[in-house]
């Protein structure tokens, strides 16, 4: 058996946040964050706006291309490090499309890597039998967690949604040649959001006390980047893991059609298209007008080079997610 992607979708709220509009909250120039990242424009979700609402447009316009009703979906996979529920926000979705046999659903927490990696756990899925459509969606909010007085990080992220419908098809058409998957825990201290423990307030008590101890009310942190090390981390392990993919799918960079890396910087595509020796023009990037949009950046720059025709029936395209965790992987599919 074998897989093929056979539609995908994005969505993007609508509030623009401008580089220049940066500059009047945080020391910074349009031309320091252009010249250094690539960005100029991110898109903010708003209070009102639900981030479940973009993933559920991005899967509906999937479904869309692909001619799929609800009803055959039988898994969605959601990619996200931002849920709208500790438990997962995949059910949500999958109530939301209406699938109606209750079709499995659940999230895949690994940062602006975790599309890659659902896009992997489809194809197991399905090669492994009793699954023919998979809805595979990145979306992130990481504006909610960004400290926005710090002018190192908060240049960097913007919220999104895509989404990508996997489907089962016949061993020759298979359309993901290879893939490479990794992660080190040791690099958490380079990039991390990690819970905090706060006193639980008064609502537990007046002595703050339950059992005998004062239990814990646990939040977030903002994001906490060492964004040399990571650029450092990303042209090292990009190129070698996507080099790993290639060799798995039996290609070389001048067999692909396409370069697509997770949109985190402009210079770091630049410097891994480079290695690769992969000309300009076969890489694709939208990081100018969204920013890091985490998990849905590939699905996102994906969409929108599948709508613009420029990504065509037929085309090989090595996509590389990394980022927090650490964690990276590469896979060489076909659209
Ligand atoms: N505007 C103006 N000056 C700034 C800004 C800013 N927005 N941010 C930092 N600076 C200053 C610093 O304070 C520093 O000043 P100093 O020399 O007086 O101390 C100077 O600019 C250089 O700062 P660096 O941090 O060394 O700048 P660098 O060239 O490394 O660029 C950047 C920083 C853009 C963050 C870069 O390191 C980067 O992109 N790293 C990769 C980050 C990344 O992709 N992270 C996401 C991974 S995906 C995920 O999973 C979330």
């Amino acid at each position: 058996k074998g897989c093929k992607l056979v539609g995908c979708g994005s969505a993007v709220p609508n509030l623009q946040v401008s580089n220049d509009d940066l500059a009047k909250v945080v020391e910074t120039s349009d031309e320091w964050i252009s010249v250094r990242t690539g960005i100029r424009n991110r898109r903010v979700l708003t209070g009102k706006d639900s981030l479940m609402d973009l993933a559920v447009e991005a899967a509906k316009k999937s479904l869309q291309m692909a001619e799929v009703d609800p009803d055959d979906v039988d898994l969605v996979l959601l990619c996200t490090s931002t849920p709208e529920d500790l438990f997962g926000s995949a059910p949500q979705i999958q109530k939301a499309l209406g699938c109606k046999k209750n079709p499995l659903a659940y999230d895949i927490t690994a940062a602006c890597s975790g599309f890659v990696l659902g896009l992997v756990s489809a194809s197991c899925y399905i090669k492994g039998g009793g699954f023919n459509n998979v809805l595979v969606i990145g979306a992130d909010a990481l504006s909610r967690y960004v400290d926005w007085t710090d002018r190192g990080t908060c240049i960097l992220f913007g919220d999104a949604a895509g989404a990508v419908l996997v489907q089962a098809c016949d061993s020759e058409e298979d359309g993901l040649f290879g893939f490479d998957l990794h992660s080190d825990g040791d690099g958490q201290r380079h990039l991390n959001a990690a819970v905090k423990e706060d006193e639980m307030d008064s609502a537990t008590g007046s002595n703050g006390s339950v059992f005998g101890f004062p239990p814990r009310r646990a939040s977030y942190s903002c994001i906490q980047m060492n964004g040399k090390e990571v650029f450092r981390f990303a042209v090292r392990a990009v190129p070698q893991s996507i080099e790993a993919a290639l060799e798995k799918a039996g290609l070389t960079g001048s067999n692909i059609d396409w370069l697509l890396l997770h949109q985190a910087n402009q210079r770091i595509i630049d410097a891994v298209a480079t290695r690769l020796e992969v000309p300009s023009e076969r890489v694709i990037s939208n990081l100018a007008n969204y920013g890091n949009t985490s998990a849905a950046s590939i699905p996102l720059a994906l969409d929108e080079a599948v709508r613009s025709g420029k990504v065509q029936s037929g085309h090989t395209i090595a996509a590389a997610g990394f980022g927090a965790g650490l964690t990276w992987g590469s896979a060489i599919i076909r659209w």
